[in-house]
């Protein structure tokens, strides 16, 4: 989706729609708002009319379109609820839910009105990039193997008006920046809806190298062969059942524009479908396994958009990827296997296969580049969407700094992280009888975070943060409903928004 900003008036744009806000309405003495006098004058009073019938409500979720008899588009009014209560969020959504509303209506251009989303609470600048993100974001739709489209929104424009025309300039940067980051959104969401014969190990690889070129990273990919050679013995064992499609690892590397000198590395699971192999999974929910990828996809776009931003740090990029079948080559359980560090981690179960491939990229990732910090992204558990549900990521991490930097950037984005505790206990259940780890406790408590306590295993001493993006990085059509009208069915790009945001060090 295009966005942009105008200085005008909202009323005064050629638009299929303009788009304001309207807080919940008292129940009585509510007179209509002067602030929408603009809007009234444009629909020659039929706005009034609609708010003196109380059809306007200004209920979240509620949407009044009222067709200018101009014929100069419509005017649109997107519930916020209580005034009090609303903060960017509340902007991010209404946005998308006003720009849905609209699809396959005819409305390709919509504006939306500064002034109408700005309160005590929400300052100017948050929300002109909520309304823009929530459009682009909700405007989304995954149509690759779509042969028809009703067609949707295709340009949102921010009007600032007489209240913020001043910050023009301040507001182009935030323009800038939310282009990047939406734009990056949608391509991460683009990649991780592929299915899993399309989105292969060497697929992702292959993107990688793409964008590499594009952005002037140095790319590296190590194919089956050249993971045997460094002994990536998790890589091998989880990919080793696919016939089709064998195992990549993929280093990327952003040199950083800042003097910091400082090494950030960001490790993805990358398990491109998870039949759970051997140790095989039920029919019902396997087909949203081809998101299983989605950690490594949002390496993918954490990059992209760092270096588009220029971020200071210099960041390294890890994405550990491998098809989980099974097959008469696949692992089994009671195999030992030796990762990239030399740590030996019992199977138990095949389907706990994350961790074992994140076993050799968090490995490499200390060994080659000593990194100042490890985040890692990975769909790791069933344990925390229980636990946290679809709409919050869970946040184990070994250090407080870390941790709390990234509940800042994710209380920016809008994307909830919740941290969990890491305890003496959780790595007492990972320990093995016969070798170092084992992927599968006997206890089945705390899934989260005994894969957590397994993972911290190849991280050492390196600060380090786990973000278990499980529930969150994909949609159902029907968690669909429950969600926020910017995540669409399949791919969210969950995580990308935050981690950025923490890279930038706003
Ligand atoms: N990819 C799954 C985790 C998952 C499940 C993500 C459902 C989103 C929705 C992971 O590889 C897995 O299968 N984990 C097992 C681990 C268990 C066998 C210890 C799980 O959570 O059930
Ligand atoms: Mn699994
Ligand atoms: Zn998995």
């Amino acid at each position: 989706m295009k966005l942009a900003l105008d200085k005008r008036d909202v009323t005064l744009g050629s638009l299929d729609a303009s788009i304001s806000g309207v807080f919940q309405r008292a129940e009585k003495d509510d007179a209509f708002p002067r602030t929408f006098a603009r809007e009234d004058a444009a629909t020659d009073g039929l706005l009034k009319a609609a708010w003196d019938r109380r059809e306007i409500r200004g209920r979240k979720k509620e949407i009044t379109v009222v067709h200018r008899p101009d014929g100069k588009g419509r005017v649109v009014l997107v519930g916020l609820g209580t005034r009090t209560a609303a903060n960017h969020e509340t902007a991010r959504r209404a946005a998308a839910e006003a720009v849905r509303a609209l699809r396959g209506k005819g409305a390709r251009t919509v504006g939306f009105r500064l002034a109408s989303f700005v309160t005590e609470q929400v300052g100017s600048e948050a929300a002109f990039e909520a309304l823009l993100e929530g459009a682009a974001l909700g405007g989304y739709e995954f149509l690759r193997y779509k042969t028809k489209t009703d067609g949707g929104v295709e340009e949102a424009v921010v009007f600032l008006g007489e209240e913020h025309q001043r910050e023009e300039a301040g507001l182009k940067r935030h323009l800038e920046r939310t282009v990047v980051l939406t734009e990056t959104v949608v391509w991460t969401r683009d990649l991780a809806n592929l299915p899993a014969d399309t989105a292969s190990p060497a697929r992702l690889a292959d993107e990688a190298v793409r964008l590499g070129k594009e952005l002037d990273f140095k790319v590296q990919v190590f194919d089956e062969k050249k993971l045997a050679e460094l002994k990536c013995g998790g890589l091998l064992a989880v990919g080793g059942g696919s016939t089709t499609h064998p195992p990549r690892m993929v280093v990327i590397e952003y040199p950083g524009a800042g003097r910091t000198g400082k090494t950030i590395a960001i490790v993805g699971k990358g398990i491109t479908f998870d039949s759970g192999g051997l140790s095989i999974k039920p029919a019902a929910t396997m087909s949203e396994m081809k998101f299983d990828k989605s950690g490594a996809v949002a390496v993918l776009g954490i990059l992209r958009a760092a270096a588009l931003r220029k971020v200071a740090p210099r960041i390294v990029g890890i994405l550990c990827c491998a098809e989980n079948v099974p097959s008469g080559t696949s692992y089994r359980p009671g195999d030992i296997v030796r990762a990239y560090d030399g740590h030996t981690m019992e199977i138990l179960n095949t389907d706990a296969e994350g961790r074992v491939v994140l076993a050799d990229g968090l490995g490499y990732a200390v060994d080659k580049y000593h990194p100042d910090e490890i985040i890692d992204l990975a769909t790791l558990t069933g344990a925390q969407v229980v636990a946290l549900g679809d709409d919050t990521g869970g946040l184990v991490s070994n250090d407080d700094k870390l941790a709390n930097l990234l509940l800042e950037a994710s209380a920016r984005s809008g994307e909830p992280f919740w941290r969990m505790p890491l305890t003496d206990y959780h790595r007492e259940l990972v320990k093995s009888d016969i070798a170092d780890v084992r992927n599968h406790t006997e206890l089945t408590v705390a899934g989260m975070l005994t894969a957590s306590a397994f993972l911290e295993t190849f991280v050492g001493a390196t600060p380090w943060a786990h973000l278990d993006i499980a529930g969150a990085s994909w949609t159902t059509p029907s968690t669909r409903k429950w969600q926020p009208a910017y995540q669409n069915p399949g791919a969210t790009g969950f995580g990308v928004r935050t981690v950025v945001g923490y890279l930038e060090g706003r």
